[in-house]
């Protein structure tokens, strides 16, 4: 059974497609089954590993939340061989009111992971940038939540937010839900990175990772060709500290965490 580890802050912008793609790119490099799943209706998973909105119509993971599709249906392979991908679809952007009423709508993609988890080793869910019910699917789903916060003064702000729905869900729908980690991102070498640096690693201590991803401009360009930066420039900062991020994450599994 394949570790479900959902990437999620309901900040924008913050670094979660770039970690989740990146992240999951490293992890299939080091040869182990990785499934990216994108349940943000923005898409910008799949196209950072070159498919487009257009290719994926109908066979996405809006057949699979709404229509009750077998996700197995609507895996695509990557350029990696060790990495498959949900892709997402934009009316998905409509799920939301869709699913208003349903029955255990917070539960749809957990049922839909769980059938394929014991084919992948890792599954990496990229999460829209809010606290609603997509967001909400992924924590539900999730054994660990990684939460990427982008080096800046207001970064701790928006946390509270994640970690009070990180504990909500806990308490109702998914108690084994651990905080897998924070991950610092876009970190740039000034004062005040370092400053939201060690405030973090004060306050959250062993749950941030070691690992800091740099501000670093061959991660901002992969997407646009449609590849991780991996196969992007390998030997790139920001390659070499999603590789970092990786080992990280398998070494220190089980290890950390809130969760029981
Ligand atoms: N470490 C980084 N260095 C440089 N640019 C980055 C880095 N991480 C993310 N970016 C860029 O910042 C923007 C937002 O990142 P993204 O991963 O899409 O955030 P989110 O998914 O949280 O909205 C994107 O244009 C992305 O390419
Ligand atoms: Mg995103």
């Amino acid at each position: 059974m394949g570790r479900i580890l959902t990437i999620a802050n309901q900040k924008g912008g913050v670094g979660k497609t770039t970690t989740a793609v990146n992240l999951a790119a490293s992890l299939a490099a080091a040869e182990r089954r990785t499934l990216l799943v994108d349940i943000d209706p923005q898409g910008n998973a799949g196209s950072a590993l070159g498919v487009t909105r257009d290719e994926v119509e109908g066979a996405s993971l809006y057949e699979v939340l709404l229509e009750g599709r077998p996700v197995a249906e609507v895996i695509r392979k990557t350029e990696l061989k060790f990495l498959d991908l949900v892709p997402s679809s934009r009316h998905l952007v409509g799920a939301e009111l869709e699913l208003a009423g349903e029955e255990r709508r917070d539960h749809r993609l957990k049922k839909a992971l769980d059938a394929v988890a014991g084919d992948y080793e890792y599954l990496i869910v990229d999460c829209p940038p809010s606290l609603g019910l997509l967001t909400l699917n992924g924590l539900v789903a999730a054994h660990g939540v990684l939460i990427p916060l982008q080096c800046e003064y207001y970064a701790l702000e928006g946390l509270a937010d994640v970690l009070r729905t990180i504990d909500l869900v806990r308490e109702g729908a998914n108690p084994r839900l651990a905080v897998e980690g924070i991950v610092l991102t876009m970190h740039a070498a000034n004062n005040l990175a370092a400053q939201v640096t060690e405030e973090v690693r004060t306050h959250f201590k062993k749950e941030v990772f070691q690992t800091v991803i740099p501000r670093n401009v061959r991660l901002s360009e992969s997407p646009s060709h449609g590849k991780p930066v991996l196969l992007y420039d390998v030997a790139s900062k920001g390659c070499q500290s999603y590789l970092a991020l990786a080992r990280e994450l398998v070494k220190r599994a089980g290890k950390v965490g809130r969760a029981a």
